[in-house]
């Protein structure tokens, strides 16, 4: 009905994300995040972690049931597929940060898989709520590069018109007053479209050659 709103168009961590906090207090912050209904089904927040000094962020889409469980992001098959891929285009993870574009796991159930939590992407309107946290961690890291993992990244830091297909490999400006503004941009695919992937060599080479492209960046 026209003019009527929906409890969806309240969807924001906004009222969740504390003033003048340092990552640790955001980390706290975040546990108790009910921005949006993804929490209510999940085990945990699942917020950025590594170097707070690192020159290059990535951001990936949502944790998978293993980074849900474990409270870490990029902790699974996905993660070990990035890890190796960054090593080999001269990053080291242990000088980067991780972050997610949605710090809670969204997840199906179908029937042929039994108890299985089956991913499913995040909806705009889901990624838009989360991204004051998003926001807060790029602005407290100030980065010089931060490389999108993928459609769902590339949205939150670039806008609904992204495409991974056109975009990645290149050098792009955040937006001014998009979460990575002053920062470089790097879009590459999800790593964990080299495990879906028929060719998986050949994806492999092409996310590790789009991750040259950011390493090649900090010089
Ligand atoms: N995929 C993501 O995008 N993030 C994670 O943390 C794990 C898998």
């Amino acid at each position: 009905m026209a003019g009527t709103k929906s409890p969806e168009d309240a969807y924001t961590a906004a009222p969740f994300v504390p003033e003048g906090a340092d990552l640790g207090a955001l980390r706290e912050a975040a546990a108790g995040c009910h921005g949006c209904p993804l929490h209510r089904d999940t085990t945990q927040t699942v917020f950025g972690a590594g170097d707070p000094d690192a020159r290059v962020v990535l951001v990936g889409e949502q944790p998978g049931d293993q980074e849900d469980r474990q409270g870490k992001p990029f902790v699974g098959p996905a993660g070990r597929v990035l890890d190796r891929a960054l090593g080999e285009a001269g990053i080291d993870p242990d000088e980067t940060y991780i972050t997610n574009a949605v710090k809670h796991f969204k997840f199906t159930h179908v029937p042929e898989r039994g108890k299985r939590r089956i991913h499913k992407p995040p909806s705009l309107r889901e990624l838009s709520a989360c991204g004051p946290w998003l926001e807060a961690e790029l602005e407290l890291i100030e980065p010089e590069v931060v490389v999108a993992l993928g459609a769902t990244a590339g949205k939150a830091l670039l806008g609904s018109s992204f495409r991974v297909s056109k975009q990645r490999g290149t050098r792009l400006e955040g937006n001014p007053s998009g979460p990575a503004r002053g920062a470089l941009i790097v879009p590459t695919i999800h790593p964990s479209a080299v495990l879906r992937a028929d060719d998986r060599e050949a994806v492999y080479e092409g996310l590790v050659a789009d991750l040259r492209v950011a390493a090649e960046a900090l010089g």
